[in-house]
């Protein structure tokens, strides 16, 4: 699939919302962060929010009233993941973001951290002048600080293995962290849509949905990671290993190759090196323990299962089999 082309409505139109509604005052706090969000980036949560959406409210003309109030909330997610990005730059050390170098890199850690603030802050306030009642209002701001606070505890276990080079994670242990880091947000965006839409029954089983395909989308990232093209890619390739970064792969190797490569490994992702040939040792060793044919089968495999799920929970319509394509997307993509 290709996203541009298959969502090139929603795209423009999430664009465009966040073009009118984005501070251009003062430059010192808001003037990097348009050219940021319009670097790109794929929009796969406002594709995803947007798809569920139609697919729900079968009603033609309902659903374009609809689709129009929801912009607003589905723009200011994405300015949301804008801002994690931002902050994930900065904690992890990373150069290239979107095939560009990251804000901190440009305009320095002070600029980049307080311009992250600016619209984390803003995104707060915006979230106010959501045109829907009161109380569908007030359900999307509830359940979108709840997914706020656990991405930021996503990031916070993240961060945490790293800086204190624990390695004894379980399978368990690391999907439980990406989905908060990735899944919680991704999961928010199939399930806004039950909130405008007045379907409470199917908020769980849609965030549950998002949250396992962001699962996925977290895994595939970061095999490419590993295997990818930078040009598609549009960040470093490798940077994981320079991270210290502990990956589905990572967790599968150390408990494969037994010593002394585990132990190597580890030792590896402790240096934090960009060293190109001790990052391709590590990336040897996990092909060599075959973590990286292994953690794609897990993340297909989660999208297989949601596929089944989503086809059972949406109408059979054009946006529920584009939903399903998309979540093959998630799976197969090199960028
Ligand atoms: C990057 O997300 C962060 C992860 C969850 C891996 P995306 O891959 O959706 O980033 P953009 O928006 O397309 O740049
Ligand atoms: C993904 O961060 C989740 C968030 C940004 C909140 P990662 O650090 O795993 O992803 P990339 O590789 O930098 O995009
Ligand atoms: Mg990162
Ligand atoms: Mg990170």
């Amino acid at each position: 699939m290709d996203i541009g082309k298959a969502f090139e409505k929603e795209i423009k139109d999430v664009d465009n919302t966040i073009e009118e509604i984005l501070p251009k005052e003062p430059k010192e706090a808001y003037g990097m962060l348009y050219e940021y969000i319009m670097r790109g980036g794929k929009r796969i949560r406002p594709a995803i929010l947007l798809t569920v959406l139609q697919s729900i409210e079968e009603d033609a003309k309902k659903r374009e009233d609809i689709y129009k109030r929801t912009l607003l909330p589905c723009s200011l997610l994405e300015c949301f993941h804008a801002f994690t990005l931002i902050h994930d730059d900065i904690e992890d050390g990373s150069v290239l973001r979107r095939g560009k170098p990251t804000l901190h890199v440009t305009h320095g850690m002070p600029v980049a951290l307080n311009s992250g603030d600016s619209l984390y802050t803003f995104i707060w306030r915006k979230l106010l002048d959501i045109n829907f009642e009161h109380e569908k209002k007030l359900a999307m701001l509830k359940a979108m600080g709840d997914t706020f606070r656990e991405v930021v505890e996503g990031q916070a276990y993240d961060l945490w293995w790293e800086k204190h080079e624990l390695f004894d994670q379980n399978e368990q242990d690391y999907f439980m962290m990406v989905s908060k880091k990735t899944g919680a947000l991704i999961g928010i965006s199939a399930a806004i849509p039950s909130i405008i839409l007045d379907k409470p029954s199917l908020f769980s089983p849609l965030y549950a949905f998002g949250k396992s395909i962001g699962i996925a989308f977290q895994i595939q990232d970061d095999i490419l990671n590993l295997v990818g093209e930078e040009e598609k890619y549009k960040k470093t390739i490798g940077d994981d290993i320079t991270e210290g970064k502990r990956t589905l792969m990572v967790i599968h190797a150390i408990s494969a190759l037994g010593n002394p490569d585990a132990e190597r490994l580890k030792q590896i992702l402790r240096m934090h090196t960009t060293d190109n040939s001790l990052v391709a040792e590590a990336i040897n060793l996990m092909k060599k323990s075959d973590s990286i044919n292994y953690s794609q089968k897990v993340a297909s495999k989660l999208v297989e299962k949601e596929k089944n799920e989503i086809a059972s929970l949406l109408p059979q319509n054009e946006f529920s089999r584009k939903m399903i394509e998309l979540s093959n997307f998630i799976v197969n993509r090199e960028m």
